[in-house]
């Protein structure tokens, strides 16, 4: 178990890959905070299956891990200062912050209107910002290091037509981290990105029921296949622990390799 002792947030840790890590990160012996907006439901079933994974142990070697729930906007600022001080105060401690809450709107760049541009920007970046910074204090204070690990998307890269204030917080999400990483290294306080392609997941679901859509993007992975939320967890569980201390200011696709697929037909 790589980290029994420790205490991670992971954001946006109802569904999807948030809640895969979560849960791997449990089974790894974490303590872990859930966070959710809009789907209790899924932040309860997040809790039950991190309880499991805590539990699945032999004997006295069983970490069993716990999971505490607490609802936050993640574009809301006073909401993410008090989603890490409420994590801090339920475990005694934070040592790691997995920033995984994410939200896309499509549209043609001339649809977009300013409440979407500010919601996606809100979460995806500004949120992230903010809730690295009530970590960093945490950290400062209590005098030890940690680590963040930032779920960006191959679109910090890679264009994405219809998703340009997406695209633009991953890009803003890259420079974030590498700048983390510089300021933050003499603390000790490690800031990685990791950056799927396409992942099954309810973000992609109008994707997953077009087959039309779903069958160009496969022949774009050479993998031949979407990724699945575990295939993310195990990177980021690997980050989070002793064996990533030397890596920093990082971005690692989880991809199948579409990011650098670019075939001249
Ligand atoms: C987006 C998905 C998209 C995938 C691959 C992700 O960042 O959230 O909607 O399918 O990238 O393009």
């Amino acid at each position: 178990m790589k980290l029994e002792g420790k205490v991670a947030l992971v954001t946006g840790s109802s569904q999807g890959i948030g809640q895969s890590i979560a849960v791997r990160l449990a089974a790894e012996g974490a303590n872990v905070v859930i966070d959710y907006r809009s789907h209790p439901e899924g932040a309860e079933e997040t809790l039950a299956k991190v309880q499991a994974a805590g539990g699945k142990c032999i004997m006295a070697q069983c970490p069993n891990s716990q999971g505490y729930i607490i609802k936050a906007d993640l574009g809301i600022v006073s909401d993410v200062r008090r989603m890490v001080e409420e994590s801090i105060a339920h475990f005694g401690k934070l040592d790691i912050l997995v920033n995984n809450a994410g939200i896309e709107r499509h549209a043609p760049f001339w649809d977009v209107t300013e409440a979407d541009y500010d919601a996606v920007m809100n979460v995806n970046l500004k949120g992230v910002f903010f809730a690295a910074q009530e970590m960093v204090k945490h950290l400062i204070e209590s005098n030890r290091t940690g680590k963040i690990i930032n779920i960006s998307s191959v679109h910090e890269e890679l264009p994405f037509p219809n998703f340009t204030a997406y695209c633009a917080s991953k890009g803003g999400m890259k420079m974030l981290t590498r700048n983390l990483a510089v300021e933050l290294g003499p603390l000790g306080i490690t800031v990685n990105n990791v950056a799927p392609g396409a992942i099954e997941t309810p973000i992609n679901t109008k994707l997953l029921n077009d087959p039309e859509k779903l069958g160009a993007l496969l022949k774009n992975i050479p993998l031949g296949r979407l990724g699945q939320p575990q295939d993310v967890a195990s990177l980021v569980a690997f980050l989070a622990s002793v064996d990533a201390d030397y890596i920093t200011g990082a971005t690692f696709f989880v991809d199948g390799g579409l990011l650098w697929n670019y075939q001249e037909q």
